[in-house]
């Protein structure tokens, strides 16, 4: 769906289709560049991040093996608790691979700083992150995350694989929702 499929929808644009994929492109050669001749496994973490990955694997100039994983975060209402459940689990044996995970969006950091930790613990060379959004200010963890598309303010985002009430998942650009939808 583009801009105009949802116009009513929407209070502001934050990122368009081009900008995204300009951005992609960016991160996807800093990643060629940092992994030559070392064999990656990209992970992504459903179900946010499929857009993230499709278009991040087709810009990459290496071969990449990819597996999902899928976590719920126990908590209430749309809060993330940093207490992370196993949905889906990698089909891969992560020892000795260098491992990256991509994500849509990290907000309090307490999902992927769970899930790093976990992955970790399964005996890879490495495990770094790649996220296409980030909110500095709503962090709530110390995370060091390689790859960062664009930081963004504390607002609610859709579109691009991020949804609200599951709804919005398939939007081509990021933006913000008029008060009406969600109020
Ligand atoms: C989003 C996102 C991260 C997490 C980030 O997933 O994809 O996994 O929230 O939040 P945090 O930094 O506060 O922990 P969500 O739980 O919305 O699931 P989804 O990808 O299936 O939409």
């Amino acid at each position: 769906m583009e801009t105009s499929d949802v116009q009513a929808d929407l209070k502001h644009v934050l990122y368009s289709r081009e900008q995204i994929q300009q951005r992609i492109a960016e991160l996807a050669a800093d990643i060629d560049k940092d992994y030559e001749g070392r064999e990656l496994l990209i992970v992504g973490v459903l179900k946010g991040a499929v857009m993230v990955m499709a278009d991040l694997a087709r810009a990459l100039h290496s071969h990449v093996k990819m597996d999902w994983m899928a976590v719920s975060s126990y908590g209430s209402g749309t809060q993330s608790s940093g207490v992370v459940r196993i949905l889906k689990d990698l089909e891969t044996d992560l020892m000795g691979k260098h491992v990256l995970i991509v994500e849509d969006i990290i907000d309090s950091g307490l999902t992927l700083s769970w899930l790093k930790t976990n992955l970790l613990s399964r005996g890879p060379a490495t495990v770094e992150i790649c996220t296409l959004l980030r909110k500095p200010a709503a962090a709530k963890v110390d995370l060091d995350v390689k790859y960062v598309g664009f930081d963004i303010p504390n607002e609610f985002v859709v579109g691009y694989g991020l949804d609200f009430a599951e709804k919005y998942r398939n939007l081509d650009f990021v933006g913000t929702l008029a008060p009406h939808v969600y109020e």
